[in-house]
């Protein structure tokens, strides 16, 4: 399985479970979407994918690895709630930053980086921008920046966290389509409440709301079929 999670609860403070006793597995190349309420456990659980936090109890295992061991085989797209529109930094060097970890101390450095910087800027369409200070681009446009940062280094697996809060229709759709000429080559976890127009082309899909709990594309298309959002789809948070 390229992720294993087994029995798996983390909490930031002491008796207070964000997430509790979860297991799952995905397999290569698969498309997996995840949601659930505000505060479920989401971005937590990307993070604990990435090694960023460590679990409390239970284990995850990333390629056959502990996640923290190979972090430069993987990409992230963080949930960007707020950025300082003034930080002076250029499209390239944001995308830059992607190829750091796997590319460090390759021959030619600093060219051999820019190229596939700018490799990854054409493969989201914006190869042209990459001079412009990073605050000047539309909310569409970051988003696609991030996942071209994400893409610079050829990760086998992509964690999106809401990567298309805030966009545009039109840019919605051609993220969506980017990412759905990437299934089957990379495994994608994206964490989305898109679910109306991307639910289908998933192999399935988690609700996370502490624990959780698998759906098929159908499921989650019935209930939409019958005007419900997704909370219906949920279980209540159990107390401890
Ligand atoms: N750094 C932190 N320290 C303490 N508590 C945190 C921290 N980050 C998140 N939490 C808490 O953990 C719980 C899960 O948060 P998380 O961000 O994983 O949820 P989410 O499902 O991603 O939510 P959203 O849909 O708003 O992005 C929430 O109760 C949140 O307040
Ligand atoms: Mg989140």
């Amino acid at each position: 399985m390229t992720i294993s999670v087994e029995n798996l609860s983390f909490a930031y403070e002491k008796h207070f479970l964000v997430l509790k006793n979860i297991s799952f597995s995905i397999a290569k190349g698969e498309f997996i979407g995840i949601f659930g309420p505000n505060g479920g456990g989401k971005t937590t659980l990307l993070k604990l994918l990435l090694g960023l936090l460590s679990p409390l109890e239970g284990k995850v295992q990333v390629l056959g690895r502990p996640p923290s061991e190979i972090t430069d085989r993987l990409g992230y797209v963080p949930q960007v709630r707020r950025f300082d529109k003034s930080f002076p930094i250029s499209v390239l060097d944001v995308v830059l930053q992607g190829c750091l970890a796997k590319y460090r101390g390759y021959g030619n450095f600093s060219q051999d980086l820019k190229e596939k910087a700018l490799e990854a800027l054409e493969r989201v369409g914006l190869q042209d921008k990459a001079k412009l200070a990073f605050g000047t681009l539309s909310g569409g446009q970051i988003q696609r920046i991030l996942l071209a940062r994400a893409l610079a280094s050829d990760p086998e697996i992509l964690l999106l966290d809401e990567a298309t809060v805030g966009i545009d229709p039109e840019a919605l759709r051609e993220i969506f389509q980017f990412l759905l000429n990437l299934r089957g080559k990379i495994t994608i976890v994206l964490v989305t409440h898109e679910l109306q127009i991307i639910a289908k082309e998933m192999n399935y899909l988690f609700c996370v709301n502490r624990e959780i709990s698998t759906f098929s594309p159908q499921q989650v298309c019935e209930h939409f079929a019958m005007g419900l959002y997704h909370p219906p789809l949920m279980k209540d948070k159990e107390h401890d």
